[in-house]
């Protein structure tokens, strides 16, 4: 009998993909739904302290190798949220991570601190250090700098009972150091990547930038390849680490065959955003049903031993 279930940070997921950030907003019945269409936990949009509007339409842009997204990460705000997710978590069949984003640090621990209040909590916090430092001379993302990376995550672990997943920006020079950095301030959990870029597509009728916000997060087929060599480098910064951090490894993955690869460069768990939009609610099923096919054919019972395994 083949075992596609996984450990993370001691919580039990019934496959390893997890809905990535952003996908689906914090409704619980479209969460209820994708869990029942056999994705394995969910990830919810990032979460502001304050209501944030957003960008005007046109915000996302596909083609049949990548989407570009200008979504700007619109939220009713923590308070709402708290709200719907208390609604949902009692009865959730698999778990929930809270995705919670900040242009300053006391905003990332305001909302942890907030969640941490929650009569029945999400299973995990992920931090999405991808935005702006708004108290950076030039606004430089958390995610971009070691030292204001690993002062969110350690302002998040003084508040918080729940594990840490920090989700890290693949536009950096060494992702493998801004990994252990936040490691070393705390966090239980890698979460890679974010989208690319941001890329620029112009329309050559009305020269004018397709997206109403000029620029766009790459996401989608075309990223995996950066994704798989992020996984790959953060495995390996990672892997003498005590602590043995799991990584939640998103970017791309359009298949059950490439989230067996991403999970052989390291990944734990596996994120999956843009292939929804690609395939529809039958990726889940299309994709486990490819990964219990491979296994059986390779003799492997337990698809956790095959995680990390290019770095044997
Ligand atoms: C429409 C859209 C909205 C997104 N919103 C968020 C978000 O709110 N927070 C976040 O951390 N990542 C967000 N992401 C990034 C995804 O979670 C994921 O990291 C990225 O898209 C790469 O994975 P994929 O190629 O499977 O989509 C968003 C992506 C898309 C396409």
């Amino acid at each position: 009998m083949l075992n596609l279930s996984v450990k993370c940070c001691n919580i039990s997921f019934p496959n390893p993909f997890v809905l990535a950030s952003g996908i689906l907003g914090v409704t619980g019945k479209s969460f209820e739904y994708t869990i029942e269409k056999g994705c394995g936990g969910i990830t919810t949009k990032s979460l502001w302290k304050n209501p944030h509007p957003g960008h005007k339409n046109p915000t996302m842009f596909g083609t049949d190798e990548y989407f570009m997204n200008a979504v700007g990460l619109s939220d009713a705000g923590i308070e709402k949220a708290i709200e719907e997710l208390g609604e949902y978590l009692p009865n959730r069949k698999a778990p929930l991570i809270a995705n919670i984003v900040g242009g300053k640090k006391e905003e990332f621990r305001d909302m942890a601190a907030a969640i941490e209040k929650m009569e029945i909590k999400p299973d995990m916090l992920e931090i999405n250090i991808s935005c702006p430092n708004v108290e950076d001379e030039f606004g430089k993302p958390f995610a971009c700098d070691m030292v204001s990376a690993a002062e969110v995550t350690k302002i998040v672990k003084e508040v918080t009972s729940l594990p840490v997943s920090v989700k890290l920006s693949p536009n950096v020079e060494n992702i493998g150091l801004i990994a252990q950095s936040v490691v070393d301030a705390g966090a239980d959990a890698i979460t890679a990547i974010n989208t690319v870029g941001p890329g620029m597509r112009w329309d050559i009728d009305l020269k004018s930038p397709i997206l109403s916000n000029g620029v766009g997060g790459v996401s989608g087929p075309a990223i995996f390849p950066l994704a798989v060599k992020a996984v790959y480098d953060i495995y390996k910064a990672l892997k003498n680490n005590p602590k043995k951090i799991p990584i939640i490894a998103t970017g791309g993955v359009n298949s059950g065959r490439d989230a067996l690869e991403i999970m052989m460069a390291g990944g734990t768990l596996v994120g999956v955003g843009t292939a929804i939009y690609y395939h529809g609610d039958e990726f889940w099923k299309q994709a486990t049903d490819e990964m219990n096919q491979w296994l059986e054919k390779e003799g492997i019972e337990n698809i956790e031993e095959i995680i990390g395994i290019f770095h044997r």
